[in-house]
């Protein structure tokens, strides 16, 4: 049987880092405040002239570069964001360009916190039907630019960055066994951008409302992401006939402390087998997770043979998850 094999992991996050105690500095919030409500301490920011296609570039080189695949070698690029370079066209094709993977498809999937398992889906399975033999999975993020700096219920939340797989087609029993994907547009405006697209357009009068920025209700988001990102755990493991004892790493998206432990309890992986890093980098939406997956890799705490469950939540909303066999 034909499988997508995750053969090099790569990330990239940028220079500058934003602590509780800078933040502290121009809104009314405390290090204290943002630590226990969310286990963040600091997050990265873009410097002025990085674009989304520049975080995901270097964390594509770097994945590229450990599973020894030349750009040449891509069959398709596909990537998970909310905040690309440009409305359209998709960011992947900037990447395209930068790598120089000439022979490339390339395009984006807009699931918000979930893109990455949305983007690794839609790869695996088209690796899994022999249309393809080596594809580059993106998660990046500048979450950062759709912020509102003056909004503490949400901006002390996201962070910038990227993280980035290589998928080949392998015989054996390695490699993505099951994803699984979820919608439930009816909520949408609880976790969303307005502006500034075809329904809200640019206008003075839009930007005085501040539709450019990213809007919350982080009540409502909590309580639905938990449930939902128990419920997607809990339906790859039934799917692959396992249980939480099978799983030597889980991968969560990293929202927030309170939501990867509130979820890592429930799956009965509240242990060192959850990877938490969003002490250090906070919510960097689609790319948590290969950001997560690539420090955990070359730290050395994956195995062949392990089994991987990840696992996220987001705007739309969505929710997926994905168990793999290292
Ligand atoms: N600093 C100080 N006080 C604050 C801040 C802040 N940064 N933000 C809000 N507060 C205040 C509020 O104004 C409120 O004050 P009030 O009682 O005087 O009105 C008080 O703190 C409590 O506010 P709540 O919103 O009830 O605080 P809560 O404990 O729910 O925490 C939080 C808010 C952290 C946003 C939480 O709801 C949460 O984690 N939600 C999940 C949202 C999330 O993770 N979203 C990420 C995107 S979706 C995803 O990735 C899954």
């Amino acid at each position: 049987m034909i499988r997508a094999r995750i053969t090099g992991t790569g990330s990239y996050l940028p220079e500058k880092v934003l602590t509780n105690f800078d933040i502290e500095k121009f809104l009314d919030t405390s290090d204290e405040w943002i630590r226990t409500r969310t286990g963040i301490s600091e997050r990265r920011i873009a410097a002025d002239d990085e674009n989304t296609s520049d975080l995901a570039t270097k964390a594509s080189e770097r994945a590229l570069e450990m599973a020894g695949v030349r750009p040449e070698e891509l069959d398709l690029i596909v990537m998970g964001t909310i905040t690309g370079d440009y409305p359209w066209p998709a960011t992947a094709c900037v990447v395209q360009v930068n790598l120089g993977a000439v022979n490339s498809g390339a395009y984006d999937v807009s699931a918000a916190c979930s893109g990455f398992i949305y983007a690794l889906s839609a790869a695996a399975d088209r690796i899994q039907a022999g249309n393809a033999k080596k594809i580059l999975v993106i998660g990046a993020e500048i979450l950062t630019r759709i912020c509102d700096w003056k909004d503490r219920n949400t901006c002390i939340l996201f962070g910038d960055g990227a993280g980035a797989v290589v998928l080949e087609a392998v015989e054996g029993e390695n490699g993505v066994l099951s994803t699984h994907l979820h919608a439930d547009g009816s909520q949408l405006e609880l976790l969303y951008q307005p502006g500034f697209s075809t329904k809200i357009v640019l206008s003075v009068e839009a930007i005085e409302r501040k539709e450019q920025y990213l809007k919350m209700e982080g009540n409502e988001v909590f309580k639905v992401a938990v449930r939902s990102m128990t419920e997607a755990g809990k339906e790859a493991l039934a799917a692959n006939n396992m249980t939480s004892a099978d799983v030597s790493l889980f991968v969560p998206h990293q929202a927030n402390l309170r939501i990867l432990e509130a979820v890592a309890k429930r799956l009965k992986l509240m242990d060192e087998r959850t990877y938490i890093n969003v002490d250090r980098f906070g919510n960097t939406s689609g790319a948590t997770i290969p950001i997560a997956l690539d420090e955990a890799n070359r730290a050395g705490r994956i195995k062949e043979g392990d089994i991987l469950l990840f696992d996220a939540f987001g705007g739309g909303f969505t929710w997926a998850s994905a168990l793999v066999r290292w």
